[in-house]
């Protein structure tokens, strides 16, 4: 039996305190505790029995059988879907040791199927065409809409329709650049339906970001709108495009079409700058098309979307994931960490233009049938109440959120959350980051009326699903732990040298073989996808966090052990930000560090050391801030710029950043050995304009 099982074997010997909720719940909020692992959080006997994993045991059952047969385990599972061929033999092959040539992952090789078909064509078939499949929440409170899964494939197949005739062929790339409309979703699934391949930008990214990604992939068309609403901000998004399509066509690549959207109907549409032959308005055009569209039908190894992430060097990779296995994946998962019923109403805050709107907004519960709100605004317009207002205007049973939310949502006071009923939530969810305890008690006692499970769930764009989960009713929780992997999943925790270490242990989070939602590859570039993610702990695929596993087996996650910051539950990689920050005339070196923040996580601290002679500013200080706001987008945006005369480097001129963190987390007594450095004196210096 592998290491993990035994940990989880421990589990099945665990109280089932029906009703039972433990000591900790007494505990004054935000109180902490002597040891946050002794705490157990039971569900509730009544919750247990309805659950689709009731016990532990069951748990274990299911655990082993993936782990001991995973091609019978996840064939039975796939044969749910609809495949126009079925797959051929081996169900998967894997290759995750660089020591044995090229990596390699594949599932479900040689069947075909079309993931859109079975998130529409399939669910109407069995019944649920006239089911509400999106609900659609505006800004303002009182704009909405909603689709049933008839009109969702229509829609859908208008698009499709339209795509095909511009041109969009199986294998193209297309890329969205959208808010939170249904028509995000609906361009997902219309890219699925005729094998293109989508590459979502978050349409919070800037028009330098935008065009970045437009050279890299290519798409024959961009899809956005004119504009959105945020709170009481209005964000021109079609501004935005046009100066990413200026860009890239400069740099000799032109988009054929920008098919816009016409979002806020008040805008009057003179007022969008328009490039005849180029820009299309989506209602003008593809109203017009059929609402049926035959399906492509692509194998399961075909590229389903590009999601392009930060890595802690160099450009945003393209994280490629194809269609079998990660369809296989994303329902499953769904289904077993929200313990989903198909009478549930599900929410999840995110957008789509990060993984978790693409598997948990879009693919993983509408292979589900699941009813899916779909919200445009921000969480605190025009109050603190907005969410709860949204979970009692739809009778939200799921909801699932970042933990950045929950402790924004915490400062401003419970009379938010218990002005409404939330009497229909049954279950939890927080993704992103490690959720501190405290903010996962003010979640369960306050939000949930310690009545709902927290599914912490952690995962990565990489791995496409959830990886390390609770499943509601399974087992008892601890605040801020993950728990135990999902099915299939095998995680290791290593040391320096890659061996894997046993029993109660922190060190580097790695999985050992494939599971079918898994990456196969970086687009346009295997070797960094080796190198990356394959190289540091020969035999595994490594996932850049840190974990620790306690006495029960229970997961720690500690956050990442490369340059990447999670702001927000955003990531963001420090040489981004860096190369930001020099490409900014005055700037001359950049050195990016993650310091704790009370609300975002982490934040971002940024030493800057300017062009000779270039004397420092409040002015200045607001421009380099501005330079990554443009160069990025608004959420990269430093929190800090430390102006740096000097920075701390070895004699062979690699920055300390062990020091750097040190300094801007003001932790000025654990500095450290500083006598390595090529001039010591630089620290002194630093911490004498720390606050300047
Ligand atoms: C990184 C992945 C996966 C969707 C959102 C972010 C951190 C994510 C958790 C969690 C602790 C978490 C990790 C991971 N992370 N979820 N439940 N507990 N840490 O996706 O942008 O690919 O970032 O987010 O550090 O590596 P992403």
């Amino acid at each position: 039996t592998s290491n993990h099982l035994r940990h989880v074997e421990s589990l099945a010997t665990l109280p089932s305190g029906a009703g039972r909720i433990s000591k900790l719940n007494a505990v004054i909020l935000g109180e902490s505790l002597a040891s946050e692992e002794d705490d157990l959080v039971f569900p509730s006997g009544d919750f247990s029995r309805q659950a689709h994993v009731p016990s532990p045991q069951k748990y274990l059952d299911m655990y082993k059988m993936s782990i001991e047969d995973p091609a019978g385990f996840w064939s039975d599972i796939a044969s749910q879907f609809y495949w126009k061929q079925r797959w051929g033999q081996p169900v998967y092959s894997e290759n995750l040791d660089i020591r044995k040539g090229r990596i390699k992952i594949e599932w479900f090789k040689g069947g075909m199927t079309n993931i859109c078909y079975n998130c529409l064509d399939r669910n109407i078939e069995s019944g649920n065409g006239e089911k509400t499949a999106l609900f659609w929440e505006g800004n303002e409170p009182g704009e909405d809409g909603n689709l049933t899964y008839n009109q969702l494939l229509q829609r859908v197949c208008q698009l499709a329709n339209y795509l095909k005739h511009i041109g969009v062929k199986k294998g193209d790339a297309v890329v969205i650049y959208l808010p939170m409309l249904m028509e995000l979703p609906i361009a997902m699934l219309a890219c699925a339906r005729i094998g293109a391949v989508h590459s979502v930008v978050f349409a919070g990214f800037s028009a330098e970001s935008l065009a970045q990604r437009i050279m890299d992939c290519k798409p024959k068309v961009v899809i956005t709108c004119n504009a959105v609403r945020r709170g009481s901000k209005i964000i021109y998004l079609k501004d935005i495009v046009d100066a990413a399509l200026a860009d890239s066509a400069q740099n000799g690549f032109a988009v054929d079409v920008c098919l816009t959207y016409e979002n806020c109907s008040a805008l009057e549409k003179v007022k969008t700058k328009w490039q005849e032959g180029r820009d299309t308005w989506w209602q003008d055009v593809v109203t017009k098309y059929p609402t049926t569209c035959d399906v492509e039908w692509v194998d399961a190894e075909d590229p389903l979307f590009l999601l392009y992430t930060s890595g802690s060097t160099g450009k945003p990779k393209g994280v490629l994931h194809t269609t079998g296995g990660y369809m296989v994946y994303t329902a499953t998962t769904f289904k077993y960490a929200f313990d989903y019923k198909p009478s549930d109403i599900y929410w999840c805050t995110a957008d789509c233009g990060w993984i978790t709107g693409h598997s948990y907004v879009t693919y993983g519960p509408l292979l589900n049938a699941a009813t899916v709100v779909v919200f445009e605004g921000a969480p605190n317009y025009p109050d603190s109440g907005r969410c709860w207002d949204i979970v009692d205007k739809y009778k939200v049973s799921i909801f699932y959120t970042a933990p950045t939310l929950v402790r924004s949502l915490m400062r401003e006071g419970d009379e938010y959350v218990t002005r409404y009923s939330r009497k229909s939530l049954r279950i939890l969810g927080s993704v992103g980051e490690p959720i501190n305890p405290s903010a996962w008690r003010w979640f369960y006692n306050l939000v949930g009326d310690s009545r709902c499970p927290i599914s912490d769930t952690w995962w990565q764009t990489e791995t496409g699903g959830f990886m390390i989960t609770p499943l509601p009713g399974a087992w008892p929780q601890k605040p801020g732990s993950a728990t135990f992997p999902f099915f299939g999943v095998q995680p290791v925790i290593v040391d320096e040298k890659g061996v894997e270490i046993e029993g109660e242990c922190s060190g580097y989070l790695c999985v050992k073989s494939s599971w079918p939602g898994a990456f196969r590859t970086l687009y346009g570039d295997h070797e960094r996808y080796e190198t990356t993610y394959f190289s540091a702990f020969p035999g595994y695929y490594f996932s850049g966090d840190g974990c620790s596993r306690d006495k029960d087996g229970y997961h720690w996650l500690t956050g990442r052990v490369d340059d990447v910051i999670n702001v927000s539950g955003h990531r963001i990689g420090t040489a981004e930000v860096e190369s930001a920050l020099v490409s900014h005339p005055q700037c001359a070196e950049a050195a990016v560090v993650g310091v704790e923040h009370e609300v975002k996580g982490q934040g971002i601290y940024a030493f800057v050391t300017l062009v000779e002679g270039v004397p420092y500013s409040e002015d200045l200080r607001k421009s380099l801030v501005l330079t990554v706001r443009n160069q990025i987008g608004a959420f990269a945006a430093p929190d800090k710029i430390h102006w740096a005369p000097g920075l701390p480097k070895t004699r062979s001129g690699k920055i300390m950043r062990r020091i750097l963190r040190k300094i801007a987390s003001r932790q000025l007594d654990e500095l450290g050995d500083t006598s390595t450095l090529a001039d010591p004196s630089v620290v002194d210096q630093l911490i004498a304009l720390a606050d300047s």
